[in-house]
């Protein structure tokens, strides 16, 4: 008997088979039992006609309860009625295991609390199942990606002295002996040393910041990506910040179509994301759209040039485009110690954020990197940052420094865009966060 899985169950027409399933819903119709079946790669419905399996067998498919761990035996059919276009007709139930309680995440709608609450069994369903699948998609096309481009993957420390992004919201560890370290909240600095020793690298790992707010975009706890490359200059950081963002689109809308059906997600509004010609505008530019769009909604505050934007300014601006939009050069006073000044102007920086349309606002902060000691030096006194322990990264400026660029991007901010999420809790299999540390 061959052995099968759901998402690959088209190849197994016509063919008895055996799945290894949990049992999601089920329903009876007289003479037949639709069971629901998962098998963590899809969703299948299974019938159980009286007469095609032995009495005792009809008649236990009709008191299953909800996730009850099944061994099935049965034949796979092309049905246009059946949910996904197959169907499996019973031959055989093995039950596995019968839940010893009743299972709580019943069919009818929960709170999104509720859900949380119980995320451990909530993984199980149809809607964590399509985004984590998805996520999967994108973590592999990102790895796909940079090692196309010639990239290595090089791991940054979590524990580590230095602040990157500014001290508010530092998690500190106590280490021995009273000493300190922080979780880290970017790898970059790291990363800035692995692209002068190798070239093209990238970081991938979780990154931590303790903010005290609610919104639909911070996780205390989140997966960052950041590539960084030697001699790359601020134009090359975008084009290929684009380039890695419609190739991501692009893998997602080509493998995990099943995975946004299930969302609901219209994938017309992703399509134009995936082609590339991302708009660019400075940040000048942005704080005067903003000034436009302020008149015709009375619930914006446009800004003051110099100021950096908040969640619904980002939003705005995002909802002009149908694709990530590129703003570039802010001004060095809101931005972090290590950003390039711009050659035109020193007041900005040559960096730039992408803003992920429909709303969803950022999901990519990048720079080029001041590679001038001296510079460097004085930024950091700037910044009140200890200058001892930068005393390392220093030495990249010591020591054959060069023009270098990099960016981050947040994973689960990616992810709620493309499937189209309400909050990034959702995005990530566990979410950390202000409000929730459980389960
Ligand atoms: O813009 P950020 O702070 O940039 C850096 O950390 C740079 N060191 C990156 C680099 O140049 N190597 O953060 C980068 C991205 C943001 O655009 C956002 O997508 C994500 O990280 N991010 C968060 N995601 C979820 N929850 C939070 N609290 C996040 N903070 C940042
Ligand atoms: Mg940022």
């Amino acid at each position: 008997m061959q052995r099968a899985v759901i998402e690959h169950i088209a190849r197994y027409e016509g063919q008895e088979v055996l799945l290894r399933a949990w049992l999601v819903n089920r329903r009876s119709k007289g003479k037949i039992h639709f069971l629901i079946l998962r098998d963590g790669t899809g969703f299948l419905q299974a019938t159980v006609f009286k007469g095609e399996v032995d009495e005792e067998t009809f008649e236990r498919a009709d008191h299953l309860p909800q996730e009850t761990a099944l061994e099935v035996r049965g034949l796979v059919k092309a049905d246009a009625r059946a949910p996904g276009g197959y169907e499996i007709a019973v031959r055989g139930l093995r039950v596995i295991h019968t839940p010893t309680e009743e299972y709580p995440i019943t069919p009818k709608e929960h709170g999104i609390e509720f859900l949380m609450d119980r995320r451990h069994l909530w993984l199980r369903h149809r809607r964590p199942w399509a985004v984590l699948r998805i996520r999967d998609e994108i973590e592999r096309a990102i790895h796909d990606f940079l090692h196309e481009r010639g990239f290595i993957r090089f791991d940054a420390p979590i524990l580590t002295p230095n602040a990157v992004e500014g001290t508010t919201d530092l998690f500190e560890v106590e280490l021995f002996d009273g000493d300190k370290a922080y979780l880290s909240q970017s790898g970059q600095l790291y990363a800035e040393a692995g692209a002068l020793a190798f070239g093209r690298v990238y970081t991938f790992g979780p990154t931590f910041r303790a903010e005290r707010s609610k919104t639909r975009r911070h996780l205390l706890e989140f997966w960052m990506v950041e590539p960084e490359v030697a001699f790359m200059t601020h134009e090359e950081n975008m084009q290929l910040q684009e380039d890695l963002v419609s190739y991501l689109v692009g893998r997602v809308l080509e493998n995990r179509r099943t995975e946004l059906e299930v969302l609901g997600r219209d994938v017309s509004r992703l399509e134009p994301a995936a082609n590339g010609n991302y708009p660019r505008i400075t940040y000048t530019e942005a704080v005067q759209l903003l000034e436009e769009v302020a008149k015709e909604d009375p619930d914006l505050e446009p800004i003051p040039w110099g100021e950096d934007f908040g969640a619904p300014h980002e939003a705005a601006i995002s909802r002009r485009f149908d694709r990530p939009v590129i703003v570039e050069k802010y001004p060095a006073a809101v931005k972090a110690f290590y950003m390039e000044p711009d050659d035109a102007d020193p007041r900005l920086v040559k960096n730039n954020d992408m803003l992920a349309p429909e709303g969803y606002g950022e999901i990519i902060g990048g720079s080029e990197r001041i590679h001038d000691p001296e510079l460097l030096r004085r930024k950091i006194r700037e910044h009140n940052l200890p200058e001892s322990v930068f005393d390392w990264y220093m030495d990249l400026r010591r020591f054959g420094s060069v023009p270098h660029a990099g960016f981050g991007i947040g994973l689960e901010r990616t992810v709620a865009w493309i499937c189209g999420l309400q909050h990034v809790r959702e995005a990530v299999p566990f979410a950390r966060m202000y409000t929730r540390m459980r389960p």
